[in-house]
């Protein structure tokens, strides 16, 4: 585990790259933290290799909008790798306006000898010049440089929820509350918007979009969530402006669960293709819903995250809770779901087995070789010894993003400013 006190340091992204081999991680203090794991030693093989830092680096700074007096954060929203192409790695991170292209290269080697300037970069006054010199590099200690390449500003009026990289790897859209803008990664001086649920007259405004993905493998599909509690799947080849869905699902509320909390608890809160481009999933307050591509009218599976909170949703209405954004991941067969809760709690379901199980992320449970023990959460009565009771929950300690590694069960937990990494053991 990886531990900070500061406030700055709360993790608001966790991102493994497609091979799991690198591992990110974004702060609400505009810091991008790049892990990566330790090549198998032959002497062990049997020992799996530990995640270390490899590269820390600022990507974004506070900023002021002047014409509108606000402020923007410099918290990192979202971040997503682009495949590898040479020797360097690329992501692109967010916060709430600008996105940007980042590449981490390593460096173990510096030119010496020029001819203009000195070894400390200063010019030389060239009357002192009088030999050419050839100039050689010579080895030095690694070093792993990020660089910013790209800068894609200026296109979002409202707050950046989302950014994803289309699979033919040459554009990549970017989210806001109303709308969905696509950008060739090549090109910063111009992006297409391709969603605008923007009414003409903004008291209309009845649903914000809340995030959005585009289909694994099919280029011209994406999907996007909204705070109504619906997804809407589009095709860009239909029309230039996607504001006409394809597909659009929904579940028809239960009129029996009707109250006060009904529409803030079904706003979509994360949104997910599965591996095969077969499957949705999407997480609300309460649940995790899996849907087929071919099922518009009620989800495929429904799964419970922590139903003990029903009885208490007015008492995280006052403290704000009911708005938390949790994110969901699927593993890399598709076959077990992940999502957080409270208390440092998350949750995972077997949809073969259809069994579930609570764990906790703590110190305690990430010593070396320490085994996760289920946690169960108790409702009125009497607790066992082993349980906690639903009103001795710390909703401080909340458990928002989540990584999964993309071949192997290896997990990535961020518990505000902590970053957990747990490994199945190996035999
Ligand atoms: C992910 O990172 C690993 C380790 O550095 C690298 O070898 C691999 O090519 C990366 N994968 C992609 C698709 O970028
Ligand atoms: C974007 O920049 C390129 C290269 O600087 C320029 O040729 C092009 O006209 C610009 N496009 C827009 C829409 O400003
Ligand atoms: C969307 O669909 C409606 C009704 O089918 C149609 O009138 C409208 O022109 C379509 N809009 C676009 C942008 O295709
Ligand atoms: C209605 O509430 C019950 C628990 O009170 C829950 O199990 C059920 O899934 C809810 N129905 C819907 C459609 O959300
Ligand atoms: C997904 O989880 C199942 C059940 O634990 C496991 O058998 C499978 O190997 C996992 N898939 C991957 C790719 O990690």
């Amino acid at each position: 585990s990886y531990t900070s006190k500061k406030k700055s340091d709360i993790i608001s992204t966790v991102e493994f790259n497609s091979t799991g081999e690198l591992l990110a991680t974004g702060d609400k203090g505009g810091r991008v933290v790049v892990f990566q794991r330790e090549q198998e030693s032959k002497n062990q093989p049997h020992r799996r290799g530990e995640y270390n830092v490899y590269s820390t680096f600022q990507s974004h700074e506070p900023e002021f909008d002047y014409l509108k007096s606000l402020e923007i954060e410099e918290k990192i929203n979202k971040i997503r790798w682009l495949p590898q192409q040479n020797a360097a790695y690329f992501l692109l991170s967010t916060n709430d306006k600008t996105v940007k292209l980042w590449k981490i290269s390593e460096r173990d080697k510096r030119p010496e000898g020029y001819n203009l300037k000195d070894e400390d970069g200063r010019i030389r006054d060239p009357t002192t010049i009088t030999a050419l010199r050839v100039p050689v590099l010579r080895p030095m200690d690694l070093m792993v440089e990020a660089t910013p390449r790209r800068v894609f500003s200026n296109a979002h009026t409202y707050h950046i929820n989302s950014i994803s990289v289309n699979s033919d790897y040459e554009t990549f859209m970017s989210t806001d509350d109303l709308r969905i803008n696509l950008w060739n990664l090549e090109i910063t001086n111009r992006s297409f918007n391709i969603v605008d649920i923007k009414p003409v007259n903004m008291e209309e405004l009845t649903e914000v979009i809340t995030a959005a993905e585009f289909h694994p493998h099919q280029c011209n599909t994406f999907v996007y969530s909204s705070s109504k509690g619906s997804i809407r799947l589009c095709d860009m080849r239909a029309s230039a402006l996607c504001d006409n869905h394809s597909k659009f699902f929904e579940e028809p509320e239960d009129p029996s669960n009707r109250s006060f909390f009904s529409e803030i608890i079904s706003s979509i809160s994360d949104v997910k293709f599965s591996h095969s481009g077969r499957y949705l999933m999407t997480r609300d307050y309460l649940t995790v819903k899996v849907w087929d591509l071919n099922m518009e009218s009620k989800p495929l599976e429904t799964y419970q995250v922590h139903d003990y909170l029903r009885s208490k949703l007015c008492s995280l209405y006052e403290n704000d809770c009911i708005f938390d954004k949790f994110e969901c991941v699927w593993n890399g067969s598709d076959s077990v779901i992940m999502t957080g809760s409270y208390n440092n709690f998350f949750r995972m379901f077997d949809r073969n087995t259809k069994r579930d199980v609570t764990l906790e992320a703590s110190r305690e449970n990430s010593k070396p070789r320490a085994i996760l023990k289920p946690r169960k959460v108790c409702v009125g009565g009497k607790c066992r010894k082993d349980e906690i009771s639903v009103d001795s929950l710390d909703f401080s300690k909340k458990i928002l993003h989540t990584a999964w590694h993309p071949y192997e069960n290896i997990i990535a937990v961020a518990a505000t400013n902590n970053l957990y990494i747990f490994q199945d053991k190996v035999n």
